[in-house]
């Protein structure tokens, strides 16, 4: 018999039900009722005897299918099927390669018998979509390796390799050669040893070791303590220590139903469809190919050029780092060196794979080296003049049809553009610091870019493994223009009454990783002040701006590297202390401004420093300099810690409604002048209309399963 996604054969004794549903297995409707069709032929075929579950092509199974998101469920749903294979009287055995996971691991672990290929990865991720196991993955897998271990597991939805998993007792065997022979031959070997399948429901949860359970759950209370789906993975896991198998799975399934609907699962849902969809870039004609990229150049081996030369090197290009100073040059070299090599000593990298790497970065202090290269990367300094001189001379020597990307934070790409005699030829690509760690890429295009060079650069930014957002030319893109109004915003409120630490405090409870002065102090206060000098001449006199960062930074204090910024830190410590001198100094600077200081609420911090940046991201989208909200959520979500199960600013923003942001708006537009505080029009109308800036469909939670 053969069912859609799922074929069907028997050899001799054994039916090999195999999943075909491409890419990856996707656990659609058709594959789980094929799947159970399919368990029911091998049941009800008098010849076979044991049963082998795996799938074609390059995964067992990666679980669910992302396009029935949203969807109402439809039958069978997966406990019918993960019941069905446990309770089956053959022998069930799953053969595992490539990914198999949240669904799909379930299905394994239903399964009788579990044998994997070296390279499969067994994992329950499913809390990363605001969702928990609930095809008896809770109740299952602490059965195998413990309740602790399984509260680490499916709190952190890390995937874990085959050699991990079987130490753990998470799976049976790994099969050496051929993963289908291995697995007839463990099956029949099932069967040849007679008895009654063994079934991962009936063993005896072992009790829990408290002190290994208090320390993952003190680690998800500190890192995950905004999320509801890790708590109740927790409870459900509790459960299959204390209750009977059946109870147990009743307890996962009336938690399970809590998640699909709730806000956190719908917005992680739009943080996980949303990295997909900015990919693809807007506007681009069908079918633009995109230029062959073999060789790449970097300009500028600073903080960002090494970094950049990294994330091309770790994606396998080869990468010439070209330097006008060879201390500089050797200082980058040494840098890309220490990086690499405190992976290899976290275990994170290879020696040999480190040593294949930094071959790839060839260090040069002569631009002609640039000749051969696809793609040109300047990461020089942020002074227009410099930036004109470079690319004058790469002009003179790049290739034509070379790609040239400049990594500028705020000058105009369109001039910098204008410094050669193919401006079609260059585009913008903003990495963030540090570039070989942070995932977002603003590719910024400017009117004369060609289409090709865009979807090469979209297309680099996935061969580097990043999230990659087309946003078009203007002073400080998508994310550093909508910072830029925060920190304003952050400045304001400190020399109205506020601290460093109130604000940071209010935007961690949010649910940042940190706050906004913790970050300037980690990256450098001397950056936000070189730049905040170099723009000094576009400041307006008549309006409100505040100097506090050029006070901090006059003492010396840039920040962690310096021991002191807006806190202090205790020698070789990151974590930030308040200090009474900078309260001082705060407080000296309201009295000299003449401004009285007043006792700031949290919901006024809140809604100051969230709701200046969403106007703004209003602006940006009616502009045009970004497409769509989505490109300025992934924007938020990937370069600026926004977070995850929030959605996004834009997404917020809906949540919140844009009637009550848009009230709040015009309240501080009212108590502080239109400078500021105007309202975008796109917004204005957007609220006044009862609309948001997505159709409701997306910011509303729905059943999904
Ligand atoms: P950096 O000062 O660390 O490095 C700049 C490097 O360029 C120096 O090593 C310098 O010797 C070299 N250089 C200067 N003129 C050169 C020339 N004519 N030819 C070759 N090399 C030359 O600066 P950083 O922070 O790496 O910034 C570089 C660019 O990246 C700037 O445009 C900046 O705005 C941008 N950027 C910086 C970020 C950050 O967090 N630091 C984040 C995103 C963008």
């Amino acid at each position: 018999m053969a069912a859609s996604a799922v074929d069907f054969q028997v050899d001799a004794d054994v039916a090999l039900i195999t999943l075909d549903n491409p890419p990856v297995n996707a656990l659609s409707q058709a594959a789980r009722s094929g799947l159970l069709s399919a368990l029911r032929a091998a049941l009800t075929d008098t010849r076979v005897r044991a049963i082998v579950l795996r799938g074609k092509g390059r995964a067992f199974s990666a679980g669910a299918d992302v396009t029935e998101f949203g969807t109402a469920p439809q039958r069978p749903h997966l406990p019918e099927l993960t019941e069905a294979i446990e309770r089956s009287d053959k022998f069930v055995v799953a053969a595992l390669h490539g990914s198999a996971l949240g669904g799909g691991f379930e299905i394994a672990l239903a399964s009788h018998y579990r044998i994997a290929a070296r390279d499969a990865k067994v994992g329950l991720p499913e809390v990363r979509l605001g969702l928990m196991p609930g095809a008896g993955g809770t109740q299952r897998l602490p059965r195998l390796i413990g309740a602790a271990q399984a509260l680490q597991w499916i709190t952190s939805g890390d995937s874990v390799e085959a050699a991990r998993a079987l130490e753990a007792g998470a799976i049976d065997e790994i099969a050496e050669g051929d993963l289908a022979a291995a697995a007839l031959a463990a099956a029949r070997r099932l069967v040849a040893r007679g008895g009654a399948p063994r079934r991962t429901g009936d063993l005896a949860a072992p009790p829990i070791d408290d002190a290994a359970w208090s320390a993952v759950e003190g680690a998800v209370a500190k890192k995950q303590r905004h999320l509801l789906a890790p708590r109740l993975c927790a409870d459900a896991i509790r459960a299959a220590v204390s209750l009977p198998f059946a109870q147990g799975l009743q307890r996962e399934r009336q938690l399970f139903l809590e998640l699909p609907a709730s806000p956190q699962a719908a917005a992680l849902r739009h943080a996980f469809l949303g990295e997909r969809e900015a990919t693809k870039a807007p506007g681009l004609p069908e079918g633009v190919a995109s230029r062959p990229i073999v060789r790449v150049a970097v300009i500028g081996a600073g903080t960002m050029g090494g970094g950049i030369a990294m994330a091309f090197a770790n994606a396998g290009f080869p990468v010439t780092l070209i330097e006008a100073d060879a201390t500089a040059l050797d200082r980058g070299r040494n840098i890309i060196r220490d990086n690499y090599a405190a992976s290899v000593a976290r275990g994170g990298l290879a020696q040999a794979e480190m040593d294949r790497r930094m071959e790839r970065i060839v260090p040069t202090l002569s631009f002609n080296d640039a000749a051969g290269a696809d793609l040109i990367v300047e990461a020089v300094f942020e002074d227009l003049e410099v930036k004109r001189k470079v690319f004058k001379q790469l002009d003179r020597i790049a290739r034509q049809g070379a790609i040239f990307a400049t990594n500028t934070s705020y000058l105009s790409v369109t001039s910098i553009a204008g410094f050669t005699r193919r401006p079609q030829d260059v585009v913008g690509m903003h990495f963030f610091s540090p570039a070989n760690v942070m995932r977002l890429l603003e590719n910024v295009r400017t009117a004369r870019t060609a289409p090709d060079v865009i979807a090469t650069v979209m297309q680099i930014g996935k061969s580097l493994g990043k999230v990659a957002v087309l946003v078009g030319d203007g002073d400080g893109f998508v994310g550093n223009r909508m910072l830029a109004q925060r920190t304003r915003e952050a400045y304001f409120l400190l020399e109205e009454g506020s601290t460093p630490q109130q604000i940071d405090r209010v935007l961690t409870d949010f649910g940042f990783a940190m706050g906004p002065f913790a970050v300037g102090d980690l990256a450098g206060l001397d950056i936000g002040w070189r730049n905040r000098n170099a723009r000094a001449h576009l400041r307006k006199a008549a309006v409100r701006d505040c100097d506090l960062l050029d006070q901090v930074c006059a003492l010396g204090r840039f920040g962690q590297k310096t021991g002191a910024g807006w806190y202090r830190y205790e020698k070789g410590s990151r974590t930030p202390i308040a200090d009474p001198a900078i309260e001082q100094l705060i407080v000296e600077h309201s009295r000299r401004s003449g401004i009285e200081r007043r006792p700031i609420s949290d919901d006024e911090i809140l809604e100051r420093c969230l709701y200046s940046m969403i106007n703004e991201g209003a602006r940006i989208l009616q502009e045009g300099v970004a497409a769509r909200p989505v490109d300025v959520d992934m924007v938020w979500l990937h370069g600026y810690g926004f977070p995850a199960w929030r959605g996004g600013p834009m997404f917020h923003a809906d949540r919140v409604g844009l009637a009550e942001v848009h009230a709040a708006i015009l309240k501080w537009k009212e108590r502080f002048g239109p400078d500021f505080w105007t309202p975008a029009p796109m917004l204005a109308e957007l609220a006044a209309t009862g609309r948001g800036f997505y159709p409701r469909s997306v910011t509303s939670p729905e059943i999904t399963c």
